[in-house]
């Protein structure tokens, strides 16, 4: 589902709150292991993302605009995401040899960060008509608090009776390995390791603090959402593979839906960042910073960290309880050989594409 901001459709500029939270019309519920989750399939028994039947043209809108008026439209590299660790090759060897406990994790690890995701309906949106120069009428980032924010947090954790994202991953996790046992310290874990990563520093102090919160907060969200385009190619890869899942084609599709489901995510976020970029902000000082340094900065910030630490964090969850979990195999050293020989070694590029310009250049 690409979206070409080149169609320039004449979908309006402006929505309410409840027309960007509108559902597509569905004939039939999606139900993930016996959940009743978001989204549904229509007539022709096409998988339809929730709350996009506005959502989705409205950005497709904004994105025209912005080529209109000649701003361009920021995109992450995609030879900046890391590789997943364990690799697909590393999963299945793992399950083949019956070490489900890792795999396992992984799988809840995923799920318990896609509803972490809702926190993003807890960002701040400053008066932006004080703190940038510009209008920002008709733009979606005259919609983050109007409805766009909150559409992404409800995707990503569920709402009402409806699962999100945290419960589809579950689902083709329960489908693929049998309902396995989870274990308990999963998310102590990862709570463990939030609380580790507060306190940065503040990127442009010149800014209102509130402004740049929500900037950050969303450039750290884009890159985590093109990031994961990996991470469900990995668990599409695996779940979807009869040798090691029990449900490849609920399992497979699963993941495919939840896929599909993030590409609104990617495309407001950075339709919203572009255009902060094509404008002027004000300096609590009184004077003003061109937008494309801003956010061109937090992303550049944003990227160099997460492209070397990310990696880092996966490997090191992961291998924290390998050795124990590998003792469930014939013979474990061997395994354990064979699974390092299968790593795929990466290093980010030298270069983000977001560097700082020399303005003596
Ligand atoms: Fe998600
Ligand atoms: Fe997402």
């Amino acid at each position: 589902m690409a979206m070409n901001a080149a169609a320039a459709p004449d979908a309006p500029l402006v929505y309410s709150a409840e027309e960007i939270l509108t559902d597509p019309e569905v004939r039939e519920p999606l139900v993930a292991n016996g959940v009743r989750c978001h989204g549904g399939f229509d007539a022709d028994g096409r998988y339809r993302s929730p709350r996009t039947r506005h959502r989705l043209p409205a950005i497709r809108a904004w994105q025209a605009r912005l080529a209109r008026d000649g701003d361009g439209l920021v995109d992450i590299p995609r030879a900046l995401i890391p590789p997943q660790y364990p690799n697909a090759a590393q999963t299945k060897l793992l399950l083949r040899e019956g070490v489900r406990d890792p795999v396992v994790r992984t799988l809840t690890m995923i799920s318990i960060i896609e509803g972490f995701g809702a926190i993003i309906r807890d960002v701040r949106v400053p008066e932006l008509g004080q703190l940038l120069i510009e209008p920002c009428d008709g733009t979606s980032l005259a919609h983050l608090g109007g409805g766009l924010f909150e559409a992404h947090a409800r995707d990503e954790a569920g709402h009402r009776d409806q699962g999100g994202h945290k419960q589809m991953w579950e689902a083709a996790r329960d489908l693929a390995l049998e309902n396995p046992t989870v274990p308990g310290d999963v998310l102590m874990r990862f709570m463990g390791r939030r609380n580790a990563s507060r306190g940065r520093e503040r990127a442009f102090p010149q800014l209102d603090e509130g402004l740049e919160r929500m900037l950050q907060t969303m450039a750290t969200v884009l890159v985590v959402e093109v990031f994961a385009e990996n991470t469900f190619a990995w668990g599409q890869q695996v779940l979807s593979d009869p040798e090691v899942s029990a449900d490849p084609g609920g399992a497979g599709a699963m993941v495919g839906y939840i896929r599909a489901d993030e590409n609104p995510h990617v495309e407001y976020l950075r339709t919203a960042l572009s255009e902060v970029r094509a404008r002027t902000l004000r300096s609590v000082a009184g004077g003003t910073i061109p937008g494309r340094t801003v956010v061109d900065g937090l992303l550049h910030r944003t990227l160099h960290s997460l492209t070397t630490e990310r990696p880092r964090q996966q490997r090191e969850d992961l291998r924290a309880s390998l050795g124990e979990s590998m003792r469930a195999a014939r013979d474990p050293r061997h395994l354990a050989e064979e699974f390092d020989a299968l790593e795929t070694h990466w290093t980010p590029p030298a270069r983000t594409g977001f560097e700082p310009v020399d303005p003596t250049s």
